[in-house]
């Protein structure tokens, strides 16, 4: 669950996968309660009508390592049910993707709004991506990281990944750290 303790205090979660009558649909809703303010985060697959905004999530995010629309279209083509949009309110707030490969799951990218961060929006991505993944057969998720990204680091091991080597140069000007989290 994301959050004990402000922000994402108070969360409970629901998923309606397999008794959606759309069943490339994930939709996890998690409610929030801060003062009076309540989130509802809903994750569902890409649509192509999602791309400006996942690009305008990247330019945020990334800034000049941003991915282009091209490799995004590349993606929602191979791996089009581990390409995961996260909106609340209506708009698109975050967006996950992740493939299958010999050693198991990876998460490829995870981007969330600035103005939704902090919110449990990546949780809710990445509780619905590992979900997916462990279905599909997956028994361990892997990702690599920034050294220096707190906030993500933060995410992951609140998750459950643990950090299994450090990537040397991995980043143009920043070495990456390996994390793996067991699927049971
Ligand atoms: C990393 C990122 C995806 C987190 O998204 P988010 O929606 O804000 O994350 P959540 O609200 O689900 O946060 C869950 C946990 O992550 C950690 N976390 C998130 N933001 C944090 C921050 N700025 N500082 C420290 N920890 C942070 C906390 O442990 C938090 O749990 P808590 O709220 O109970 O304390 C977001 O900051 C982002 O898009 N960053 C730029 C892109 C990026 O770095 N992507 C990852 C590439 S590997």
């Amino acid at each position: 669950m994301p959050g004990s303790g402000a922000p994402g205090a108070g969360v409970e979660g629901s998923d309606d996968i397999g008794v959606s009558h759309y069943p490339a649909i994930v939709h996890v809703v998690f409610l929030e309660t801060r003062d009076t303010i309540v989130f509802i985060v809903t994750v569902r697959v890409f649509e192509k009508s999602d791309l400006p905004g996942i690009l305008r999530i990247e330019r945020e995010s990334f800034d000049r390592d941003a991915w282009p629309r091209e490799l995004f279209l590349e993606y929602a083509a191979a791996v089009p049910d581990l390409f995961l949009v996260a909106r609340v309110g209506g708009r698109i707030a975050g967006y996950s993707i992740g493939c299958l490969t010999r050693h198991g799951g990876e998460i490829a990218s995870l981007g969330v709004r600035p103005v939704h961060r902090q919110r449990g929006v990546a949780t809710a991505l990445l509780r619905a991506m590992l979900r997916k993944l462990r279905r599909m057969g997956a028994q361990a998720v892997w990702l690599t990281v920034r050294r220096r990204n707190e906030a993500a680091i933060h995410l992951y091991r609140k998750l459950g990944f643990m950090r299994t080597s450090t990537v040397p140069n991995y980043y143009k000007n920043s070495s990456g750290w390996r994390m793996k989290m067991e699927l049971s």
